[in-house]
């Protein structure tokens, strides 16, 4: 039925790329997950170079806009070190409802190795949470306590619904990747939508797709689609999780 079909635009501006961007109220019990991802057009989520620079000015506008509409912006330690995921926090703004927002909260789910410290040229309004593993060794917790609150919960890699537990009473979390962490979320059906640049771009090669582990088989339903150039912006809602 025509209800079904998602959205489909050719915008010639970025700041009309998901303009349409209210989010829903969060199920019972735990917040709304969102995910945004940049991917080559083969599936790539890194530049050869290791870093996530497949994505261009406007992708990096549209980062920004969909970080003013959530409470917590969430990352895997391997991005917390690799990226300045603290470049381009939003600073307080007007949500999609017309009420004032704070700006999002930094937070990084740390695993084994310890975590590197902020970029000193990023300072967020909020302290960052770092997630830590009971049974992680010493030197990850050590290695925040300087610059992060730390939450520390059950095992040595933080379970995606012990991290939504610790970032709090939110209403909306937005993860960031990296691919493992997102893996591990699509895995125990804890993402609600995704938002994912398609870069015109196809770079082969050895790097981690978006999603990286083991086979899984999650189903989305195009919601909008945008065309700016020769980028697409399309935004998925999540139907079917694997088991
Ligand atoms: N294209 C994009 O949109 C995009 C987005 C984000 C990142 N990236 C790129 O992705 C690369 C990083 O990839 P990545 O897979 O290492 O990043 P990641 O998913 O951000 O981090 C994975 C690490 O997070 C920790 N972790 C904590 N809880 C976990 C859990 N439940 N499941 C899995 N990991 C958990 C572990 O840390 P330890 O290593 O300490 O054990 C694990 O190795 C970077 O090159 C970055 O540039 C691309």
């Amino acid at each position: 039925m025509a209800r079904d079909l998602p959205a489909l635009y050719r915008v010639d501006d970025p700041s009309d790329i998901h303009r349409e961007l209210a989010l829903p109220d969060p199920p019972a019990g735990r917040p709304y997950v969102i995910v945004n991802v940049v991917s080559s057009l083969d599936g790539r989520a890194t530049a050869h170079d290791g870093s996530a620079a497949i994505a261009s000015r406007a992708d990096r506008a549209v980062m920004r806009r969909i970080r003013s509409q959530v409470d917590i912006v969430l990352c895997g330690a391997g991005t917390w070190r690799r990226e300045r995921v603290g470049a381009g926090l939003v600073t307080p703004s007007i949500g999609h409802d017309g009420a004032p927002r704070r700006a999002p909260r930094l937070a990084v789910a740390a695993g084994t190795q310890p975590l590197t410290p902020l970029d000193p040229r990023d300072t967020p309004s909020a302290r960052p949470l770092a997630i830590v593993g009971a049974d992680a060794p010493p030197s990850v917790r050590a290695s925040a306590e300087a610059w992060a609150d730390v939450a520390v919960v059950p095992g040595a890699f933080p379970d995606p619904d012990d991290i939504l537990r610790a970032v709090g009473e939110v209403r909306h979390v937005l993860l960031e990747g990296g691919p493992r962490l997102l893996h591990a979320f699509l895995v125990r059906g804890l993402v609600d939508e995704m938002f994912v640049t398609i870069a015109p771009r196809i770079l082969a090669g050895d790097g981690p797709r978006i999603a990286a582990g083991l086979p899984i088989d999650t189903r989305l339903v195009a919601r909008a689609v945008y065309l700016y150039q020769s980028e697409l912006y399309a935004r998925y809602r999540v139907e079917t999780v694997p088991v």
